[in-house]
């Protein structure tokens, strides 16, 4: 059995439910009534020790496991599994104040100070050594205890300090560099430092990409970017590797923060057991659930289709954005079950109960600040029911035809600055791709270029800036044998050392899509261009974007209609050996890239979504479950072809599914 599977199988097959539990936080009073309440809800897992360093090691060397001991005893003869943390997310202040050096600098040279959370720098050996002995010290001591289910590594690696400028970064970046390139001849030609006079004749001449008079190198901004990836990375390796020669038998997972740009998450899900996931949307944003199936899509992705976990989301709502309105009633088990639809195995909370001091006293808890009779938990305790039913969808598989390719170093290279646009934004781009095919009710894998895609209908490359060769043959393979790819603009534009290709756009794509791109013409906000078929017919309008695309083989799909280039084309389709390329010069609008995404996926035969659900209602096939979930704000009929049980509760459906106004039901069979 796999580790992650363990985790199940110690869960008697169940979703997970619980949270963070911070109880250091309270006196000891509280934790039997504690105890209690998660049992009355329904949690069997809970998360402890992610800010606990201080308190476990309240001086240098000297360890206080006296009132973890007693937690995690309570809490196992309650019944309740814990996801331990390796309590390195934030060094206790003693650490600063003998090595003021492993507090972090900025970009502009600031040494940032303690009083917060997770003020280290990354390359610290310092805080490295320090981290390593606490992971250790709490191996040693919890690595044998029945409650321990999963080790939680640090936490949210990078959410505040995802890269740090200081001189020994700067040592680090400098040995990563070497590893990187061997020589600096090979680093001089790859950071094209014929370039302003910045050709490097020793190692320790090299800086970070620290405030500078103008522009720094952008290879440099880019190496640095992997580097600082790489640094957290090696901080997560090194605990990683202490749990696993002293608990091989108990998985591993850190917590990641969906479509977060400081980490390339690929490198990372690799060396975890588990994949899992903290999710804030906004409840104040109305499409702010496109957000989080999309953040959600990505996490399964991470291990191939690997049940993931939703590892911290809020009860209601947060204390750190600008204004914090509640979830609504029922927004929190729509999104919940939405989590699990897209294939989460856990669903857990920051925090059990809401604290009453420190900066987040005003954020939501399973238990809030009114009690067990408030709105809040009794939605925390009906779900936590519900859960409880859900166990047949545990393990089960969320089967997609349509993958979205994404690649870090490509986000990393896209976004930054001396781009003929500095306007593009890949999250941004990302949705406009993937809201139509949710709205569709599309299922969709995230993979990174170069993966295997031969089990794709149809793969959609949104704005891949930056492209290996080994990734361009593995897309000009997939066509070739029949598969549908989709390539937006301003793709294949740069090899892996941000090198422009010569000879046209995208680079080692123009075969296959049948053109070459010879300039790229951005938009002003707000201009906006007519997109016209061939024969004069309206299809929409364009923003943001234009090139000047000459087609060598390619047919003209759509031309733009108005502006500099009118008349050229603004999306072309391309037959490649037994597949078909399709190439998108623009942004278009909204029903325009839904038109362009739905022809492309009748093209590709990818098959319909198990009901036809009316708009705004979300319809996801896990197993043999399958999930309605209404996002709009009035009531709604899904039709059924033969009648469906509900998993939820049993209800029979006869010809169709009612929900409420932000109801969701799990259908046990597929209804079509
Ligand atoms: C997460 C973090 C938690 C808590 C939460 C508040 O980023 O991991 O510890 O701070 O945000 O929303």
């Amino acid at each position: 059995m796999s580790p992650a599977g363990r985790l199940w199988e110690r869960l008697g097959g169940r979703i997970a439910f619980g949270g963070d539990y911070n109880p250091e936080q309270w006196p000891e009073a509280t934790w039997a009534e504690d105890v209690e309440l998660m049992q009355a809800a329904g949690v069997n897992l809970v998360t402890v020790g992610v800010f606990s360093w201080a308190m476990l090691e309240p001086r240098p060397g000297e360890l206080d496991f006296g009132w973890l001991d007693r937690v995690v005893d309570l809490l196992h003869e309650g019944g309740i599994a814990v996801d331990l943390a390796t309590a390195t997310a934030s060094p206790p202040p003693w650490l600063a104040a003998r090595h003021p050096e492993s507090l972090p600098v900025t970009r502009d040279g600031v040494r940032l100070s303690t009083g917060s959370r997770q003020a280290y720098c990354p390359s610290s050996p310092a805080y490295r050594e320090a981290a390593v002995r606490m992971a250790t010290a709490m191996a040693e001591r919890y690595g044998q205890h029945p409650a321990l289910a999963l080790w939680h590594v640090n936490n949210e690696y990078g959410a505040h300090t995802p890269a740090c400028y200081c001189d020994v970064s700067a040592r680090d970046f400098r040995a990563w560099l070497e590893r990187r390139y061997g020589d600096l001849a090979a680093l001089n030609a790859a950071w094209g430092t014929a370039f302003w006079s910045q050709r490097y004749g020793a190692w320790d001449e090299i800086q970070p990409p620290r405030l500078a008079p103008y522009s720094s190198n952008p290879v440099q901004e880019l190496d640095f970017h992997r580097f600082s990836s790489d640094a957290l990375l090696a901080c997560y390796e090194l605990e990683r590797e202490v749990l696993g020669r002293l608990t091989p038998q108990v998985p591993v997972t850190t917590n990641f923060m969906g479509l977060f740009e400081p980490l390339d998450y690929w490198d990372w899900a690799a060396r975890e057991d588990v994949v899992s996931h903290d999710a804030y949307p906004d409840p104040e944003d109305p499409v702010s659930h496109v957000d989080a199936a999309l953040a959600a899509d990505l996490m399964r992705s991470l291990r191939l289709g690997q049940p993931w976990m939703l590892m911290e989301q809020a009860a209601s709502a947060v204390n750190w954005r600008p204004r914090n309105r509640p979830k609504r009633p029922g927004a929190m088990r729509r999104i919940s079950l939405q989590a699990v639809a897209r294939g989460a195995d856990a669903i857990m909370y920051f925090q059990w109960r809401a604290a009453r001091r420190g900066s987040e006293r005003f954020h939501s808890a399973m238990l809030p600040h009114a009690g067990t009779r408030s709105r809040v938990h009794g939605e925390i305790r009906a779900l936590g029911a519900e859960l409880g039913r859900l166990a047949p969808v545990v393990g089960a598989r969320v089967p997609a035809q349509v993958a979205l390719l994404h690649a870090w170093d490509s986000w990393w290279g896209l976004e930054a600055p001396d781009h003929p646009s500095t306007e593009l934004r890949l999250a941004d781009r990302i949705r406009d791709h993937y809201r139509p095919l949710w709205d569709a009710n599309v299922p969709i894998d995230v993979r990174p270029p170069g993966a295997d895609l031969s089990a794709y209908r149809l793969v959609v490359v949104p704005n891949l800036y930056l492209l290996s060769a080994e990734a361009a043959a593995g897309l000009e393979r997939y066509v070739a044998a029949g598969g549908h790819l989709l390539v937006s603009f301003f793709s294949g534009v740069v090899d892996e050392q941000d090198a422009v290709f010569a000879g046209g756009w995208p680079g080692p794509l123009r075969e296959v899509l049948g053109l070459a791109v010879e300039e790229h013409w951005p938009l002003a906000p707000g201009e906006t261009l007519g997109l016209r078929g061939p024969d004069g017919t309206v299809l929409g309008t364009a923003s943001q974007w234009t090139e000047v695309v000459i087609p060598a083989g390619a047919e003209v799909v759509a031309q733009l209609a108005g502006g500099d280039l009118s008349g050229g084309p603004a999306v072309t389709r391309h037959r490649h050996g037994d597949g078909v390329a399709t190439y998108v010069a623009t942004r278009p609008d909204p029903d325009a890239m839904a038109a362009l995404l739905a022809a492309a996926c009748a093209d590709a035969g990818v098959d319909g979504p198990p009901l036809q659900a009316p708009p705004g209602v979300e319809v996801v096939r896990r197993g043999d479950a399958v999930f309605l979930l209404n996002h709009t704000g009035e009531a709604v009929t899904v039709p059924l072809a033969r009648s469906a049980a509900s998993l939820l509760d049993g209800t029979r459906h006869e010809e169709a599914v009612e929900l409420a106004p932000g109801g969701a039901e799990v259908l046990a069979e597929p209804a079509a």
